[in-house]
């Protein structure tokens, strides 16, 4: 079975964007997006924008602006598949299903989470004061975004990376309890470094970022606005006619990312010249007209006739739920939520009860001359222990815990990687019961 690449986007819908968001993501991703070799699915995180947001108004501006946004830069809602996640319930559904198989301890390690507990604690508050259920299952919906297309890569920023191991993490969770192993549900979705938005310096010269109010707006207030935030990035004081240095103000760079690289040069060149800053300024102001300006009376356009983006979002979410459908009709039958009558329809009394085979096993292996045994639960690692000086000494380990998980208590040096003790605990028991069974079966 070959199929193209599948590359899934998701776009927060908070706020509106700026010139950074346009060069660091949106641009590289609708460039990505028309590889005729790539399958895309863009979509509108608006679930997760609930956690952040609890002014509906806000909500529902943010959405359209950055649906419009999106649709004015050039993605093309023909050759993607461009959604908005409240639209597909297959994923609350979905991501429900992996809540029930993603374990809390794992969660517990989210950066965000962990975050708000810090800065809590820091406060003197209760650890738990901000945490909203949204913000400390992000990662389950998230996995749920992404499995539900199974998606090959996502393109993130470098704050999403453990998401993203997270929702391999689900995956391979939710394949080994439910899916035979020659036929997984899941693929185990890769992060590719696709959007950086901090590519851009801002006003300042610090990372364009609304935090920071250094920021060029990408549409919002036309041309005006683009104009005024323009005359405020910091150059020096230096009068046109005085030489310049084209690195000391982030005007260069931001310059660079709407030019060609001949134009590029041209423009540090006639600093060094004597250029003044107010007219480098409105060479800038063009430079980013020239290549933002259409997207912009298109944005406008759409901004305008609420009735079409609506159409369009519709459209796209009637092509993200022919996936979604019959895949999630695919995971219910797996997790047995099915319809009363499939009994009868297959006649289960006479079928033998399916063996599921245990997937966590010891495995013993070499490494640099020394020995080591790990336990892994089907491409998880639940446990890799220390180096031993022979094979022998390592069987023995393991020989041990098969017989008395408590022990892995007590086994000295060994070092716990990856998961938290209760998962090793746990997969030592599922170990005990399997072997027990396999013990019964040579019996009977
Ligand atoms: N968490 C992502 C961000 O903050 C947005 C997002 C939600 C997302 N669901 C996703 C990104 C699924 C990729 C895939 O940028």
């Amino acid at each position: 079975m070959n199929r193209h690449k599948r590359v899934l986007t998701g776009i927060n819908t908070t706020g509106t964007l700026h010139i950074g968001n346009y060069v660091g993501a949106i641009r590289p991703a609708i460039q990505e997006s028309r590889n005729p070799n790539v399958e895309s699915f863009f979509f509108l995180a608006d679930l997760h924008a609930l956690i952040k947001c609890h002014d509906p108004a806000r909500v529902e501006r943010s959405r359209m602006q950055i649906a419009a946004t999106w649709l004015a830069a050039g993605l093309d809602p023909d050759h993607v598949v461009f959604y908005r996640q409240s639209d597909i319930p297959e994923i609350p559904t979905l991501n429900w299903m992996l809540s029930c198989v993603m374990s809390k301890g794992l969660l517990n390690r989210a950066h965000a989470y962990k975050a708000a507990v810090d800065a809590a604690v820091a406060a003197g508050r209760d650890p738990d004061a901000d945490v909203l259920m949204g913000l400390f299952c992000y990662p389950v919906l998230m996995a749920a975004d992404i499995l539900m297309f199974n998606a090959d890569e996502v393109p993130v920023g470098h704050d999403q990376i453990q998401h993203l191991e997270m929702a391999r993490e689900a995956a391979s969770r939710f394949n080994n309890l439910y899916a035979p192993a020659d036929a997984p549900f899941f693929v185990l979705p890769k992060a590719t470094g696709g959007s950086n938005v901090e590519v851009l310096p801002g006003l300042d010269g610090r990372k364009m970022s609304k935090s920071y109010n250094n920021v060029i707006p990408l549409f919002e207030g036309g041309r005006a606005a683009l104009d005024e935030a323009i005359s405020r990035i910091v150059t020096d004081s230096r009068l046109p006619g005085e030489p310049k240095d084209p690195n000391s103000t982030s005007l260069c760079v931001i310059y660079d990312a709407f030019s060609t690289k001949e134009e590029g040069a041209a423009f540090r060149e006639a600093l060094r010249g004597g250029l003044g800053w107010g007219e480098a300024k409105q060479m800038l102001a063009e430079a980013i007209d020239r290549e933002i300006g259409p997207m912009r009376s298109r944005y406008e356009t759409l901004m305008a006739h609420p009735d079409d983006l609506e159409d369009i979002m519709q459209a796209g979410a009637r092509k993200a739920r022919a996936y979604a459908a019959p895949f999630l009709e695919k995971l219910r039958q797996a997790v047995g939520l099915r319809s009363f009558t499939h009994q009868q329809e297959t006649d289960v009394s006479a079928a033998e009860p399916t063996k599921k085979t245990c997937s966590t096993l010891f495995k013993q292996y070499r490494e640099n001359d020394a020995f080591r045994f790990k336990i892994v639960d089907g491409v998880r690692e639940l446990f890799i222990s220390d180096e031993f000086a022979s094979g022998r000494d390592a069987g023995q380990w393991v020989k041990r815990l098969k017989g008395e998980p408590q022990a892995i208590l007590e086994a000295p040096g060994a070092l716990l990687s990856g998961v938290g003790f209760a998962d090793v605990v746990d997969a030592l028991r599922r170990l005990q019961a399997y072997e027990a069974e396999k013990a019964a079966q040579r019996k009977s």
